[in-house]
């Protein structure tokens, strides 16, 4: 079987988008070893957040489904309890990765693996940092899952200077520091994405941060008893270009997470001129959410620096699909990090832009594309989604300009961050169908 994605325009309708996975996966994490009950609502439903939540069932944690909402009863700092088994966060860094900092105040041993992209997917960015802290972590010789993590007692604080941009390493840190008698504190030269702060912060945790500076100062408990989960940008990205680049299109999307960490797509979709328009701006649990109207627009090239590409992370493989059908060449700067995803997201997209029909030169780990402009059409081609969820959903928003199709094998791995993006995407317009 594969999705197969054709011409379409004339996209219409109003969405909702379901919940974010960043923040899904941390409200799973922090009200799990908060003190009471958390009434979680619109937790993102994808295999990777599934994936997390039964790991904390593993590690005993009650979490109850309760109409469309989850009721997490939280077992404090240290309560969690001994697994029967190895814990499985398949296709996700996110979930493995924070699980890190939460793991050794717990007085059993684990082993953490994850699926085969998982699993060779570098974690000394991680042990580095906690080894620091007084904390026994270990991983495979090819420095990768499984990661073996022990009981450590005596855990520190830390002074840490951001080595690489990672808000994955940024919150294992955090997680590691709280109920320790020192804080911690992080300095980041690149901003990433500010959710473990923010929720920290909405959990009762004694927390400052400015843009580059983060003080934990000692916490030994958590506590809310709802929390709503905001709409995921990185999954409202795919619409947003998918509107943008066929003809006639006007959508409106509601409810989506406007974190100014995770909106770079959006200021940069602006500056190359697009028409979207933000409506009902609200906070909800410390995040900001808006909906979107967003209309068929003609675009110009743009230009990603380095200190950009955090907060457009994961919507660089949609933007390149844009950049093809701007005016004029964009470069995108800095792009090392992008090698380091669910796949090697800069070699695999390069190819496929290539095979698109655009010219896409590298030099060192700045792209630089040639777009075609709003009526640009290409032929069609048969493509691998390398297991990458993402890669898969940008390979449909390019085969919705295609003048015949795009037939995309392993695309079952949207299911790990959007499992109603086939049936979102028809709703509005989009001419795919899985055969
Ligand atoms: C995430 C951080 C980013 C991002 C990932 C989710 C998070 O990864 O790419 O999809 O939830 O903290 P890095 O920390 O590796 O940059």
């Amino acid at each position: 079987m594969k999705l197969k994605a054709k011409k379409s325009s004339d996209l219409k309708g109003d969405i909702k988008i379901p919940g974010d996975k960043s923040i899904s996966h941390r409200a799973l994490m922090c009200s799990a070893i908060s003190n009471g009950n958390c009434e979680i609502s619109n937790l993102q439903r994808s295999e990777d957040v599934l994936n997390t939540l039964s790991v904390l069932k593993e590690l005993k944690v009650e979490i109850e489904p309760r109409d469309d909402r989850f009721i997490v009863t939280g077992k404090g700092l240290r309560g969690l309890q001994e697994p029967n088994k190895e814990l499985f966060f398949g296709n996700s860094g996110t979930g493995i990765r924070l699980m890190t900092g939460i793991l050794p105040k717990q007085d059993f041993s684990s082993t953490l693996i994850g699926d085969d992209s998982l699993s060779s997917r570098p974690m000394m960015r991680v042990i580095e940092p906690l080894k620091k802290m007084g904390i026994s972590i270990g991983c495979s010789s090819s420095l990768t899952p499984p990661l073996k993590i022990f009981p450590s007692k005596n855990i520190r604080g830390i002074n840490y200077d951001m080595p690489i941009a990672s808000a994955q390493v940024k919150s294992a840190i955090l997680f590691a520091s709280l109920g320790l008698d020192q804080e911690t504190i992080i300095y980041e030269e690149k901003i990433t994405r500010n959710h473990t702060e923010l929720m920290f912060d909405y959990f009762g945790a004694n927390i400052e941060f400015s843009s580059k500076k983060i003080v934990l100062s000692p916490t030994d408990r958590l506590f809310a008893e709802k929390l709503s989960i905001p709409g995921d940008f990185s999954s409202a990205a795919f619409f947003i270009v998918s509107c943008l680049i066929t003809n006639n299109s006007k959508i409106l999307i509601q409810n989506v997470g406007m974190n100014p960490t995770r909106i770079g797509l959006l200021n940069k979709l602006k500056e190359m001129g697009a028409k979207i328009n933000i409506f009902d701006e609200k906070t909800l649990g410390n995040e900001k959410v808006a909906d979107l109207e967003v209309e068929t627009s003609e675009l110009s090239s743009c230009d990603v620096n380095s200190n950009e590409v955090p907060n457009l992370i994961d919507e660089l493989p949609v933007l390149f699909i844009a950049s093809c059908f701007a005016e004029g060449t964009s470069s995108f700067k800095s792009l090392k990090e992008l090698k380091h995803k669910e796949s090697d997201r800069l070699s695999i997209m390069i190819n496929l832009l290539r095979k698109i029909g655009v010219n896409a030169d590298l030099m060192e780990d700045n792209l630089f594309i040639e777009g075609k402009g709003k009526d640009f059409m290409f032929d069609g081609f048969d493509a691998d989604s390398h297991g990458d969820h993402r890669i898969a959903m940008a390979l449909v928003i390019a085969g919705l300009n295609c003048n015949s199709q795009i037939n995309i094998s392993n695309y079952e791995c949207i299911n790990t961050s959007f499992p109603e993006f086939v049936s979102l995407g028809k709703s509005l317009g989009f001419n795919i169908e899985i055969s």
